[in-house]
């Protein structure tokens, strides 16, 4: 069954990145019934931490040398996540901006994913080069400033850029950001910035 992967972002119940997803979920499954939604809940599902075995088999690859059975085990939690994500033929992320930036649940989610030999390889004549296919994947941010019109009061947005690198870098190109924002601040504002992200979201379910 065709899949499309939900990386879920926000720890909030009243989330504006996760009302977003909704929104865009509920187009989708309208537009494509048959499609399978696998939900990764970034912080409620289990995500090895980056120490340990897991980063000594990142560096054991990077030097080629073999795995002990610690860092084969570590590796193979890596390789189950980062399966999870390849099988899919679409990817919705949706995820605040905090602190400039991702949270740390999903900074943590690359951190695992992006392994020599699974999601890029180096080759030493062309450099680093992606492992997956590209797919067409859809980022919500919520941010509590306007990043959608510029009106950030010199406010600084590196998710963006941070995770149009990262994607990139495993071979997600295809990428297309819905900022919500400002999410904080007047209430007319907020709701208009909601509802623009909405109707754009609904819109773009339908052709996804
Ligand atoms: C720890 C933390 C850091 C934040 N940092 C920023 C920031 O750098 N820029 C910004 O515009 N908003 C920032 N915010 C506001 C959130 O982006 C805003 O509340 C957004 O709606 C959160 O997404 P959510 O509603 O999906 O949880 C921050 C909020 C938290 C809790």
């Amino acid at each position: 069954m065709a899949k499309l992967l939900h990386l879920s972002c926000s720890p909030r119940a009243d989330s504006e990145s996760s009302a977003g997803a909704r929104i865009f979920l509920d187009g989708f499954r309208q537009a494509r019934p048959d499609w399978d939604i696998d939900v990764v809940d970034l912080w409620r599902d289990r995500m090895p931490e980056f120490a340990g075995p897991i980063v000594q088999a990142k560096y054991a690859r990077m030097n080629g040398e073999a795995f002990n059975d610690a860092q084969r085990d570590g590796f193979a939690e890596a390789e189950r996540m980062a399966v999870r994500f390849s099988l899919a033929e679409r990817v919705l992320i949706s995820t605040p901006m905090w602190n400039f930036g991702i949270p740390y649940k999903l900074k943590q989610w690359f951190d695992v994913v992006i392994q020599p030999g699974l999601t890029f390889r180096f080759d030493p004549a062309q450099g680093y080069l992606p492992l997956l296919k590209d797919r067409p994947t859809i980022v919500i941010l919520a941010s509590g400033s306007d990043f959608a019109t510029g009106m950030n009061r010199g406010r600084t947005d590196m998710a963006t850029p941070y995770l149009r690198e990262a994607l990139r870098f495993i071979g997600v190109s295809d990428v297309r950001f819905v900022p919500i924002g400002p999410t904080a601040g007047p209430a007319e504002a907020i709701r208009a910035a909601r509802d623009s992200a909405h109707r754009r979201l609904a819109e773009m379910a339908k052709r996804f």
